[in-house]
């Protein structure tokens, strides 16, 4: 027998800073979908996921909580690994970068990279605030303020080892343009690697600190701690064994198939981890893919937002296979997904319990009504049986093509055509009139047996997506473990022709959206409460995904304060971009008082000139502010969207100075 062909697959690791949330769920079961396939396929799967424990931020939480940092993490390890299992994750490794065989590969791989010349010292320059003993980047700081407590920053300098990324730039841009590797996917990310951070210069990465502990030691120099990416990136590999006794699965897995993670941390795995490979002149990985994000109005769900919702009320609520099923079937490639629960729900009403859940249970019903549960011998079949048989017989191919892909919603798109293809073939073929004609009951036996099979080939292609329910309907269909195997999907007529059915429960129970969603309002986690601040970019020396402070809900107002505000309407004389910000567009409007001076930091999303001319809704009595040395008066109104940005208009013409009320 041939040995089993390897497949290696990996989540990012997560930080268990707090609980897991929907948006944390995508990767982890795509990468699920994969490894269930690809096993079901007669692979050697190896699907690995984690958490990334160390750094400032945990540090200073534990600090608050008055536990340790390990204490700290542990309670949310474990609430991730419980999330995982509630999830039905498959994973074969958990790695967690506090592990001994992890920190001290680390430790190992930091001294190569410093042996071969690779690390070197240096001066790290930041902005520093001094109560929250916390280094910021330049775009983090907020008008010369920290970001956390809001208080003056000062420019600190801090001894630090420095990675020679700038080394890679060419070698890194080959890789990622090479049509021959398609290295990273989505292939629009390529470019936006490409023109912004390779391009324009990449600089040495800073990959050690002094001003926190939490973190694993330099050995040849211990009052650092490796900082971030040296440690983070490398579970990919120590989790294999490499540089450490507690595994040997290097040789066999490495190089991985794919890297899976959301595309804010799509630069470090395509830009920084093949540095540090190249580095340590190790095979670099196959593939990066960079899906979008779980959004709620237009945010990035995420932990620090406060606009999260907790998978395990779904999972509870409406299984784990209707969960895993609405999140694999929204995200479309590259693309954000919104969430809402409303959207969930009408999904598993709409597909789940009448496209796939009808078409199982009124196929099997009927078997049961008119022949007993057994389909007899004498069949006839009819040319209008082609057209379902061949959506059925080319399933396979598209599937594996598109799991192979990540492109899971496209696969799953494809396989309820031909669920919906089988709908119809009950319709068009009316089996309770054929079954009123003896003579038409060979007809009738064929029709349903088409509708088994098909049944059977879906059920078995959709099986890594719900792992649950499809063994549920093999049963109910009379299905053996042989007619199921991923190979027998590609086969039409796999069901053995007497299979014998059995009527089970409802696999999809509808739900009352209504009643559902009204509940759901009242249950804490449930729902994402509102919150509108954007993720923030991550930096070189931050955390990736440091994700924006918590916004409170604001207390109650009064009428009399709302009056307060004057919001008026006001048209915009002049826009321009402000010099040396890529944030910043600088207005002149007309509030019908004369000309005021506006900064707003749209520039992202529109480009000064599509805003002259235009009305926009302004809250002129606001203090003056200044920025960048320019003296700004009041604010222009803007809400979040899918797209960013968009500045609030008023339908129809308003006169400059019209009141908004
Ligand atoms: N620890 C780093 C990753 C190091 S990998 C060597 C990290 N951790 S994280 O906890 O912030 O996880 C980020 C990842 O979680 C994303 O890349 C994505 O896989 C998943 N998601 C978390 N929130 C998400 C959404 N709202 N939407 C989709 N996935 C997101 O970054």
């Amino acid at each position: 027998m041939h040995p089993k062909k390897p497949y290696y697959l990996t989540t990012p690791i997560y930080y268990p800073s707090g609980d897991p949330h929907i948006g944390h769920c995508y990767t982890t079961l795509a990468c699920d979908v994969v490894a269930r396939y690809k096993r079901m396929q007669g692979f050697d799967v190896m699907f690995l996921t984690g958490t990334d424990e160390h750094g400032q931020k945990i540090e200073k939480k534990a600090l608050e909580k008055g536990v340790t940092p390990k204490e700290y993490v542990d309670v949310y390890v474990n609430n991730f690994k419980r999330l995982w299992e509630r999830l039905g994750i498959t994973y074969d490794r958990f790695i967690r970068t506090t592990d001994d065989y992890h920190v001290e590969s680390v430790q190992k791989i930091f001294k190569q990279l410093y042996d071969k010349g690779f690390i070197y010292k240096g001066e790290y320059k930041g902005q520093y605030c001094t109560p929250c003993e916390s280094f910021w980047t330049e775009s983090q700081v907020v008008d010369g303020k920290c970001p956390d407590c809001g208080r003056e920053v000062t420019e600190a300098r801090e001894e630090a080892y420095f990675f020679r990324l700038s080394d890679f730039s060419e070698r890194l841009e080959k890789l990622l343009t090479d049509p021959e590797k398609d290295f990273l996917e989505p292939q629009s990310r390529v470019n936006e690697m490409v023109n912004n951070f390779i391009r324009p210069g990449l600089e040495d990465l800073c990959v050690s600190r002094t001003s926190f502990t939490w973190g694993i030691p330099v050995t040849f120099d211990d009052k650092h701690v490796v900082y971030v990416w040296i440690d983070a990136l490398s579970n990919y590999i120590t989790a294999l064994g490499f540089m450490n006794e507690s595994f040997s699965d290097y040789d066999k897995y490495w190089p991985a198939d794919i890297h899976v993670m959301a595309k804010e941390i799509i630069r470090f795995h395509s830009i920084i981890w093949p540095a540090m490979l190249m580095a340590l002149e190790l095979p670099l990985p196959k593939k990066i893919y960079g899906h979008g994000w779980i959004t709620f109005s237009g945010t990035k769900m995420g932990k620090s937002t406060g606009n999260v919702v907790d998978p395990f009320i779904l999972a509870d609520r409406y299984g784990v296979d209707a969960l895993r099923y609405h999140l694999l079937r929204e995200m479309l490639f590259g693309m954000d997904c919104p969430f809402t629960n409303e959207m969930m729900l009408n999904r598993v009403n709409s597909d789940l319990a009448n496209d796939l859940g009808n078409l199982v249970s009124r196929t099997v019903a009927m078997v049961t009504k008119y022949f007993d549960g057994t389909l007899p011998d004498t069949r006839e079949s009819k040319p209008e049986d082609e057209e379902l048989i061949r959506m059925a017989a080319s399933l396979k191919p598209f599937v594996e093509e598109n799991y192979e892909s990540f492109h899971i919603a496209a696969a799953i798109t494809e396989i309820f055509k031909v669920i919906s293809r089988a709908n119809k073939f009950i319709d068009e073929n009316t089996p309770w009139i054929l079954y009123k004609d003896e003579k038409s009951h060979a007809r009738l036996a064929s029709v349903l047996y088409r509708l088994l099979d098909t049944i059977r080939i879906v059920s078995v292609l959709l099986s890594p997506v719900m792992p649950n329910t499809m063994p549920e309907v093999w049963k109910q269909i009379g299905a053996s473990a042989e007619e199921t195997t991923w190979e027998s999907a590609g086969v039409t007529d796999g069901l053995s022709a007497n299979a014998t059915v059995s009527p089970g429960n409802v696999l999809f129970p509808r739900v009352d959206i209504e009643k559902e969603l009204a509940e759901l309002a009242g249950i804490s986690g449930a729902v994402p409460s509102v919150e509108s601040k954007l993720a923030e970019p991550e930096t070189e020396c931050a955390p990736a995904v440091e994700e924006p402070a918590v916004r409170p809900v604001k207390p109650e107002i009064t009428y009399d304060d709302f009056s307060k505000m004057d919001l008026r309407a006001a048209r915009v004389v002049s826009c321009e971009k402000l010099e040396k910000s890529d944030k910043l567009l600088k207005f002149v409007l007309d509030d019908g008082t004369g000309e005021k001076t506006v900064l707003s930091g749209i520039a992202e999303y529109y480009s000064p000139e599509e805003l002259v001319g235009k009305t926009v809704v302004y809250l002129s009595n606001l203090a003056p502010r200044k920025i960048r040395g320019i003296e700004s008066h009041g604010m222009i109104l803007a809400a979040e969207t899918a797209d960013g940005y968009r500045i609030l208009g008023i339908q129809g013409e308003a006169i400059p100075g019209a009141e908004v009320s």
